[in-house]
Formats: C-alpha cells, structure tokens, sequence
C-alpha cells in the first residue's frame, strides 16, 4: 500500500505527530532566538541546537525514532516519513543560518581590510648621499678622467704613526712646521696621532707602487682647532700624487686648472703663489678667481678677489727617497684640498659645521642636484 504525505500523517500516532511538531516548532524557537553579535558564539549555539534536536545518538528527533519500533508498519512509515521531512527543514534552517553567519563575518572583514585607492599615498623618506659624499664622487670622477686612480680606505689609516704624518714627509723632529698642523696625539703610544693631512697617503702609496704613481686619495684629517664657520676639529682632505720621469711644475698646473674648469662647470682664472710645505720644492697655494664676486672682492674671498683651494708642488727629493723611489731618474708632483671649502665654494655654504650637524633642513636641499 502506499501513503501520500497527508494520508501518513493523518494516520500516524497523534501522540508521537505531536512529539515530533513540538520538536519543529521548539527547534525554530531556539534558531530564531540566537542573537546577533559574535561570530563564534552563534556557531557555537548552531552547533548546540544541531546536536540537541538532530544528534545521531541523543538528539530529540533519534529519541522519537527509538520509540518506532513496536508500531504497526503502516504507522512507522507516517511518522517516519514526517520525522525525515523535519529533519531536512531543520537541517535547512540550520544551514541557512550558518550561511548567514558566514556572509556577515566575510563583509565585516571585507569592511574592515578596505583599501581607499583614491587616497593619496605616504610618502617615503628616501635619504639622499651626503653633500661631502657627493663632492668628494665628483672630484674623483674629475680626476678619473685625467688618469687617476682612487686609493681604497684601508690604505691610509686616520690612526697614524708620526713617521707617516710627518717624518717620512720631511718635517724635520721639532721644526716649527709641525706646529702648522694642531695635531691630536693619542694615548695609544707617543708616535700615534690622529692624521693632520691625507699626505700620508703619499709615502704609503710610493712604498707598495713604483712609478708611474697616478693616484687620489680622500679621507677625514683631525686638527685640534677652535671651532667657528670656516673651521671645525675634522674635515675631509682629497690629496693628489703624480711620480714619473719628467714630470715639471708646468704638468702640475695643467692638471689643477683642468680640474677647476670641471669641478665650477667653466674655465677660471687662476693663480699660484709660492708657499712653503716640508715635503714639496717648490711649493704653491693655487687660487681660484672668487667664484661669489667674480674678483671683484666680497666678504667670502676677503675683499681680494681671490680663494685660496690647494696646497701643491713639487715632491721634494727626500719624500721620494722615503717612499724608495729614486728621485735621480723621477720627478712629481702632489697637491691636497680641503673637500668642505671646495664644497662650500660651489654651494655657497657658509658655515663648515652644518656638514656635521646633520640638519635635514640643509642636507635635504642637496638630494636633487
Ligand atoms: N697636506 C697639505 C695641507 O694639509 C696640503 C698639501 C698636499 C700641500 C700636497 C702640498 C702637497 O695643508
């Protein structure tokens, strides 16, 4: 025989009918009655209400089906079939909430991760180089060109012995020369200073290279100064040295004045005049017509038109014989400058000590040169 939905139903059991609508309506009670808010606790309680009404081994509905069996067939069949027609409602309040749940946690993250594409960017801080750095790459890059080699840190400590700072360079012990240079000695030993001048590159370089010497070397240089715009107790030196056969005061000033029509971006006037160092005969000062009054005179170039850049001449016989190179059969030349006067020169900086104060202020101006 065979029911139709209705036909079961009305045949089965009022009690267990009954049983089983009260189990639908409480179930839907309980679904309806979770509230809204966190996201876990809601499936928390789904997960309560599932076990409660359809759990395999105790939910209310598998308690109903236990009490089937000592019914007539027919009866069993009804209410069988209403019991799996609650089941799948429930199940599919079940799910529809559980789906519910789930689109709200996903637009609350969604809400939460949004991204506004229209709002402008932050901005990075991108550091700049150094105007020293930059001033210090561009010589070098000058004189790259005319054949110069840089020489690599580590060649020329700023830890230094009095041999290399001084006498391998000529200064007599106890001249009056080495008083030019206020040199701070350390308490490493009495022979070691901190370097007064880069020259000690001059005779590191010449003991490891025989001629042709072609080389530039930068680095800090310490000087026990007072302090104010125009000196600071460090600073930065670019020393030049030339050895070869043949080599004449006239190559000397070749050199430097092609490096001052590269470095101001024009040919100057310039001038030498005769100066005295140790380790140079002759030796000169070069200037360079001021670059700020065009040698009219201003209170950059003292009113005489004129800027004193470098210290240079001709290495002395005696430094050449210190660095073993024969000074019978080669000759040369050598020059240092001060790489914070040429920089100050070209950027009309007028105090010294804002290359150390590290003021983002000034050092900013120089990242898009
Ligand atoms: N060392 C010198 C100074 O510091 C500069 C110089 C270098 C002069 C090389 C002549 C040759 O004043």
């Amino acid at each position: 025989m065979i029911y139709s939905l209705m036909d079961v139903t009305q045949q089965a059991s009022p009690p267990l009918t009954d049983a089983l609508e009260s189990l639908r309506a409480d179930a839907q009670k309980a679904i309806s009655e979770i509230k809204d808010g966190d996201a876990e606790q809601q499936s928390a309680q789904l997960e309560t209400i599932r076990v409660e009404f359809l759990g395999r081994k105790e939910g209310r509905l598998t308690a109903i089906m236990k009490s089937l069996k000592d019914l007539p067939p027919a009866e069993k069949a009804a209410i069988g079939a209403l019991a799996n027609t609650i089941r799948e409602d429930l199940e599919r309040d079940l799910n529809a909430r559980r789906d519910a749940l789930k689109l709200s946690i996903l637009n609350q993250k969604l809400a939460s991760e949004a991204i506004d594409v229209t709002m402008p960017g932050t901005a990075r801080v991108v550091g700049g180089v150094h105007p020293l750095t930059r001033v210090t790459l561009e010589i070098q890059a000058i004189f790259a060109g005319m054949g110069f080699q840089t020489l690599d840190d580590d060649v020329c400590p700023e830890l230094e012995t009095d041999y290399y700072n001084f006498d391998a360079l000529n200064f007599p012990p106890d001249h009056p020369a080495r008083d030019m240079q206020d040199t701070y000695y350390t308490d490493l030993g009495s022979n070691v200073l901190l370097r007064s001048q880069t020259s000690n590159a001059q005779i590191r370089h010449m003991e490891k290279q025989k001629p042709p010497v072609r080389i530039i070397s930068p680095g800090r240089v310490y000087r026990n100064e007072e302090i104010n715009s125009r000196k600071f107790v460090l600073f930065h030196q670019m020393e030049g040295l030339l050895v070869d056969e043949g080599i004449r005061f006239s190559d000397l000033k070749g050199i430097l004045r092609e490096f001052v029509t590269q470095f101001f971006n024009g040919e100057r006037p310039t001038r030498f005049r005769s100066s005295f160092f140790p380790f140079t005969e002759p030796s000169a000062e070069m200037d360079v017509q001021c670059i700020l009054c065009s040698g009219k005179g201003c209170s950059t170039c003292g009113h005489s038109g004129w800027l004193e850049i470098m210290g240079a001449g001709m290495v002395d016989p005696n430094v050449l014989t210190n660095g073993n190179i024969d000074p019978e059969h080669y000759t040369g030349f050598a020059f240092g400058m001060g790489i914070e006067r040429l920089a100050m020169l070209k950027y009309a900086i007028n105090d010294i000590r804002l290359f150390f104060d590290n003021d983002l202020r000034f050092l900013t101006q120089f990242e898009r040169l």
